[in-house]
């Protein structure tokens, strides 16, 4: 491996404000890269957090509208002068139970785990492929190939991502390298009880929920090598396999 050296460069990183996409937000710029902070709802922590991490910037839009979408790029490119790396990590999970699913929560979980994270990857892209090079990670999970029943739109968003993660792989290269990081228990859903932590780290080999920083790990080594493109990493405790 040739590692990439990460200091000086910049970064989009949507969701960033709070959670998992605000440990990736630190551990890039611990790096030393610039963040393009993206928030939809969570401004004031988005700030907050921006104060910690030297040379960032918050930009805001709803990833369930084409027109803001459209508009995150060309803005986080302009605002950081460049864009090297792109981090889709923004995501809405909703319980959708197949008697209750209707077509507009189907639409909104395709519009926000898939057809924005593929579109900013394609914008970012091709900007990353004419300056010569660069790398995206898209944030998927890893029950793509065991979905949720309850689920299901979030995970067919998903499978659509990691393959997505593939073709845009090969398509962008050898400029640009794109990968997928599959988190498993990581962090409990808002508002989960302690029966739901107690039944997910039963069901994780290594007996424990991962925490924020071991998918923020797992970004940086896959933004950082420049011999991996069209992967998919699952820190997921070995949840997988049981
Ligand atoms: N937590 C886990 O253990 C786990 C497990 C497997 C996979 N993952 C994946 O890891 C990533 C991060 O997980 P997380 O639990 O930290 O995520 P999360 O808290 O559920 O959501 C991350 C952010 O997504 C943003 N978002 C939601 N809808 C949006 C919209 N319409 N437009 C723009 N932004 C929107 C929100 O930003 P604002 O707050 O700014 O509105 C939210 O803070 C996700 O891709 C998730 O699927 C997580």
């Amino acid at each position: 491996m040739s590692p990439v050296d990460l200091g000086g460069r910049t970064a989009l990183v949507t969701g960033g404000a709070r959670r998992i996409g605000r440990a990736i937000c630190l551990a890039l710029a611990g790096k030393g890269v610039r963040v393009a902070i993206h928030t939809r709802s969570s401004e004031a922590e988005a700030r907050d957090l921006a104060e910690r991490c030297s040379g960032s910037i918050v930009l805001r839009a709803d990833l369930a509208d084409p027109a803001e979408r459209a508009r995150l790029v060309p803005q986080a490119a302009e605002r950081l002068g460049r864009l090297d790396f792109l981090v889709n990590n923004a995501s809405v999970y909703e319980r959708t139970p197949l008697e209750e699913l209707d077509e507009p929560s189907w639409e909104r979980s395709i519009a926000v785990n898939l057809t924005a994270p593929f579109f900013l990857a394609r914008d970012a892209g091709l900007r990353m492929r004419a300056a010569g090079s660069g790398a995206i990670v898209n944030v998927t999970d890893w029950a793509t190939e065991r979905p949720y029943a309850d689920r299901l739109p979030y995970f067919a968003a998903k499978a659509g991502l990691e393959a997505a993660t593939r073709g845009l792989a090969r398509a962008l290269a050898p400029e640009v390298r794109v990968n997928a990081v599959a988190p498993g228990p990581i962090l409990l859903p808002e508002g989960a009880g302690d029966d739901l932590a107690a039944a997910m780290t039963s069901a994780t080999p290594l007996g424990r929920l991962g925490g924020p920083e071991a998918v923020a790990e797992a970004v940086l080594f896959l933004l950082g090598h420049d011999f991996v493109t069209g992967e998919t990493l699952r820190v997921d405790g070995g949840r997988w396999l049981k």
